[in-house]
């Protein structure tokens, strides 16, 4: 253990796993630890880092800004949210924003926000319905709102106004509608839960039940979004838009920023009816206009798509090959390995050692989630790598 894993030992409330790495540096998709250990980094800080890590674009944003002006309070105009705020209502269905510091803020926010709509205009309705296997986050609202027991059952009993059904089931949702319902909750691909993807018509089907009932539809596209599965917005693939929607990880391509976006008809906060310290903050913004004016005028979602492919040929490749691969599956840059036993630990750990980060999803699924700027070479350098340890796998 070095000095910094007794450090964290000693210090540290114990609830993440970690591998036995210390990083200190990133450039692109690499990072590299305290002995100078190179590595090719598939996971980029939990499908965060879209740029890769220290983008240029990036770097300079925050640089400058931190040189400029790093907070005010909200009691004032600063011009990063502004250009930020136009940027993606300008790219997207939506037309208000509001920004936040992680993605359970921006999903309570945006619960808070269907809550006032079913306060105004459907006499008080609350409920909001979610699925199961989602995730969306660790707030105790949130973790209400994820159907998840191992996140929900530590901390019961949890807030009311949820309800977790199937996922990919519209006739779970119409049989859990009642008056009392404002919004239904969804990702259009449930990624922490499994990389789980809808079949084509699930979203449409969904929508239509919200115009039916009068309720409003929130997409939780805090990992689907900025670029993720090929498109800027993953609701663009399954030709519906939501009511409201949620973004955070890659949009500051490493700083955190999130964000809740809606309909003219839904921004029914009235001033003071939310807020928050750091919201909006300066840097973030800065780091989060550098990272979107990037995408937009690189196409890294079009690009997304071309390596995204090349990607799942591949993993089919690897799926024909090794027997024990049950399933890949995914959408762009966002893609998951089923084993048929519990090896993802081993499979991370030599991957580790051969210089490549993946995520462990769960005992059987790796996940695959690297900077959106990767091209071919490094999709080839990864899974070289993990044809070689899966070669070694002994089942
Ligand atoms: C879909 C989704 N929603 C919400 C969250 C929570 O985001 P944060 O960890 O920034 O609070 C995550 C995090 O993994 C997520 O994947």
């Amino acid at each position: 253990m070095s000095s910094w894993q007794e450090l964290e030992a000693k210090y540290f409330m114990h609830t993440f796993n970690r591998v036995p790495v210390t990083l200190v540096r990133g450039e692109g998709a690499r990072v590299w630890d305290e002995d100078g250990k190179e590595y090719l980094d598939f996971v980029a800080g939990w499908a965060v880092d879209s740029l890769g890590h220290c983008h240029p674009v990036v770097s300079e944003a925050v640089a400058e800004q931190a040189r400029t002006l790093i907070q005010t309070s909200n009691q004032f105009y600063t011009i990063p949210q502004l250009q930020l705020a136009e940027l993606l209502v300008q790219n997207s269905c939506l037309d208000k924003v509001f920004f936040c510091n992680s993605g359970a803020e921006a999903n309570e926010g945006a619960v808070k926000l269907a809550r006032r709509y079913g306060k105004l205009k459907l006499n008080g309705a609350y409920e909001v319905i979610t699925a199961m296997n989602s995730f969306h986050g660790r707030t105790l609202a949130m973790t209400a709102a994820t159907g998840q027991a191992k996140f929900q059952d530590p901390y019961l009993p949890l807030p009311i106004g949820f309800k977790n059904v199937e996922y990919n089931n519209i006739e779970a949702i119409k049989a859990a509608t009642t008056e009392q319902t404002c919004a239904v909750m969804l990702e259009p691909i449930e990624a922490e839960g499994g990389v789980n993807i809808p079949d084509d018509k699930y979203l449409a089907a969904v929508r239509d039940w919200c115009d039916q009932s009068g309720i409003l539809l929130i997409l939780d596209e805090i990992q689907t979004g900025v670029g993720r599965t090929g498109t800027l917005f993953a609701y663009e693939q399954s030709g519906i838009v939501p009511d409201i929607m949620s973004l955070a990880k890659g949009l500051g391509s490493g700083m955190p920023i999130a964000a809740f976006l809606a309909w003219d008809k839904a921004s029914l906060f009235a001033p003071g009816e939310h807020g928050s310290t750091f919201a909006g903050n300066p840097v973030a913004c800065a780091a989060g206009y550098a990272t979107l004016k990037y995408i937009l005028a690189n196409d890294i979602a079009g690009s997304v798509k071309r390596v995204g492919s090349y990607f799942m040929a591949r993993l089919e490749g690897l799926k024909q090959k090794f027997p024990f691969i049950t399933d890949v599956r995914g959408r762009g840059l966002l893609m998951a390995m089923e084993f048929s036993h519990d090896i993802a630990q081993s499979v991370l750990m030599a991957c580790l050692d051969k210089g490549l980060l993946v995520n462990r999803l769960k005992p059987q699924m790796l996940r695959f989630m690297p900077p959106l700027i990767i091209g071919n070479g490094e999709v080839d350098e990864a899974l070289d790598i993990l044809d070689k340890v899966l070669s070694s796998i002994d089942i």
